[in-house]
């Protein structure tokens, strides 16, 4: 994949992070509250959070963070995303989001992004599909998914431990034909009709 472009939407633009804001990126990590209200909370030094972000663009199974997102506005991080390569051998590949502004949350950014991120993978690969797991306790992951027209192809039972106890986890996929095919309303990139 070609390195990390400049993605602008209506309200947001994706960027890759700069070094200089790492560690304020760090932070949100921190807190497990931000980073993981439905997830294994698991916290890197952040030394070797800078060298995930340094060798993430080579490494199409990195879980570092690829883009930063930020208002058009008043231009500062407010949340990450990230794919990679789930399995090593299924031709898919898998998104991840965290508005790490909480106060920004609820005001349609995520949706807006992840929407950027999933028209830029089908752009700059030749993905047939791309996908998402999340708990399924995690309203508003799913119904942002859903919102982009994700389809819930099923649950995998007890596959996440986090908080105490095993979380059942929703998997969720679209195909490029359906992003293609896929609503202005849907795909924040896509042209108006004629
Ligand atoms: C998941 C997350 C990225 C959503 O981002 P967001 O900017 O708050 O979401 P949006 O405002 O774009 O809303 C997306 C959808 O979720 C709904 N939603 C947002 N917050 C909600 C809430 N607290 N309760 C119920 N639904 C909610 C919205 O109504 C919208 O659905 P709609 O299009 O049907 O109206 C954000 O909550 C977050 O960072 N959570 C913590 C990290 C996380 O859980 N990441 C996902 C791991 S799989």
């Amino acid at each position: 994949m070609a390195p990390v472009p400049v993605l602008q939407g209506y309200a947001l633009r994706l960027r890759p992070p700069e070094i200089s804001e790492l560690p304020a990126l760090y932070d949100w990590y921190n807190d497990p509250e931000i980073a993981a209200p439905f997830d294994r909370f698991t916290l890197d030094a952040l030394p070797d959070f800078r060298k995930a972000v340094a060798e993430a663009d080579g490494d199409l199974g990195s879980l570092a963070p690829r883009f930063v997102i930020e208002r058009l506005e008043g231009p500062r991080p407010i949340g990450l995303l990230g794919h990679y390569r789930p399995h090593p051998v299924l031709e898919t590949t898998d998104i991840w989001y965290m508005l790490g502004e909480r106060a920004e949350r609820g005001k349609g950014y995520g949706k807006e992004a992840v929407g950027l991120l999933v028209d830029y993978l089908f752009h700059a690969s030749d993905l047939a599909r791309v996908g998402a797991t999340t708990d399924v306790a995690n309203v508003p992951s799913m119904r942002l998914l859903e919102g982009l027209g994700f389809r819930r192809e099923g649950t995998m039972v007890s596959a996440l431990y986090h908080h105490g106890g095993w979380h059942d986890v929703a998997f969720y996929g679209v195909t490029r034909s359906e992003w293609a095919a896929s609503p202005r309303s849907v795909n924040p990139t896509r042209d108006p009709p004629a």
